[in-house]
């Protein structure tokens, strides 16, 4: 059984609730098909003429008091409230906030800062977590690579230029993740650069290298280590070669990139020319919210919804 469907058969176990606020998309609208066949989970899918329908009023109205609430202290004003609520993006958001959703995936159409703002606004981060991040789930046909060819790459999504304790929580969440939803016991995490183990000196590697240690220091427990070239970090000679006794290196399954340009550039490359199937998940908010790529298929708004499902366990 492949990751995603370990994923919908973690999913069945407990149907949640997920809001699709791009309800007449028409992929979103197949996806809702199978995914309430499949009993993966229970779809909502919802559009501003059913939103703003007389029915809802009540509805609306509470949930625009309570976004007013929330963000008043940011400027937002009752008007300004009243009509945000009517955009599925932010009802969708609302009804994650108050209960009535247990968590939300968009993106077939809106970009990804225009589903992460309302998110981080409005659901925040988790108590205990600093910031939310994002991790690829990344499933290449080499299974001798990483967790049986799966793959945990951080952050490749969401934080342009992380410092260095943002590295360190991105590192603990992605670990997080790779448990969670990957079902990998024993998250290995290597926190990547040009340089391994002090093989090159430069501000940029120093970073790395103390994001490490903040990461030690907040997870002593976890397999850990850094600063690490990426083949140091997955193959097992270059591992033993260049960072002997490392409880990572040549056998890492969760990677760190050291900012978002080579997050998304290495993902990429591992997709396109490794061939690996991958999709994104977030990590770090209240209660999980996830975006799509545009170009994503019905089958991608399938996945995603799944994994949110189980984020919501
Ligand atoms: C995440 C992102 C949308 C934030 O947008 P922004 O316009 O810079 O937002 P702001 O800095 O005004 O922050 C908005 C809110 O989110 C919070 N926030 C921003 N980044 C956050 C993070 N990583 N974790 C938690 N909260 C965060 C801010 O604290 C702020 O909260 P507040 O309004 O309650 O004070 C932005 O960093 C971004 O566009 N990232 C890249 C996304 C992208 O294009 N990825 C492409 C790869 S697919």
């Amino acid at each position: 059984m492949n990751l995603v469907e370990r994923i919908k058969e973690k999913a069945r176990k407990s149907v949640k609730h997920i809001a699709l606020p791009e309800g007449d998309e028409p992929r979103t609208v197949a996806a809702a098909k199978i995914i309430k066949d499949e009993g993966i989970a229970d779809p909502i899918l919802l559009t501003k003429e059913q939103i703003e329908a007389p029915s809802n009023k009540t509805k609306l109205d509470a949930y625009a008091a309570a976004l007013y609430e929330l963000r008043k202290a940011k400027g937002l004003t009752e008007e300004a409230a009243a009509k945000l609520v009517a955009d599925p993006m932010y009802y969708g958001m609302m009804m994650v906030k108050m209960g009535d959703a247990d968590g939300l995936v968009s993106g077939a159409v809106h970009s990804t800062g225009d589903m992460l703002r309302p998110a981080l606004q409005i659901i925040k981060t988790a108590p205990g977590m600093k910031l939310v991040s994002s991790s690829f789930l990344m499933e290449c046909p080499d299974r001798t690579l990483g967790e049986d060819g799966l793959l945990v790459y951080a952050d490749c999504v969401v934080n342009p230029c992380p410092t260095a304790e943002e590295l360190a929580h991105i590192a603990i969440a992605s670990a997080d993740t790779a448990r969670t939803l990957c079902g990998i016991a024993e998250p290995r995490v290597a926190l990547l650069s040009f340089s391994t183990k002090g093989s090159a000196s430069h501000a940029l590697v120093d970073k790395v290298r103390e994001a490490t240690e903040i990461a030690h220091s907040l997870a002593p427990d976890l397999a850990l280590d850094g600063e690490m070239q990426f083949d140091a970090a997955i193959v097992p000679e270059v591992g033993a070669s260049k960072a002997k006794g490392s409880p990572v290196a040549g056998r890492a399954n969760v990677f760190v990139f050291p900012d978002l340009q080579a997050g998304n550039i290495g993902y990429k490359i591992t997709q396109r020319i490794g061939k690996a199937s991958c999709f994104a998940v977030l990590q770090g908010l209240a209660k999980p919210c996830n975006d799509l790529s545009r170009g994503c298929s019905v089958d991608d708004i399938v996945s995603t919804v799944a994994a949110t499902a189980v984020q919501s366990r």
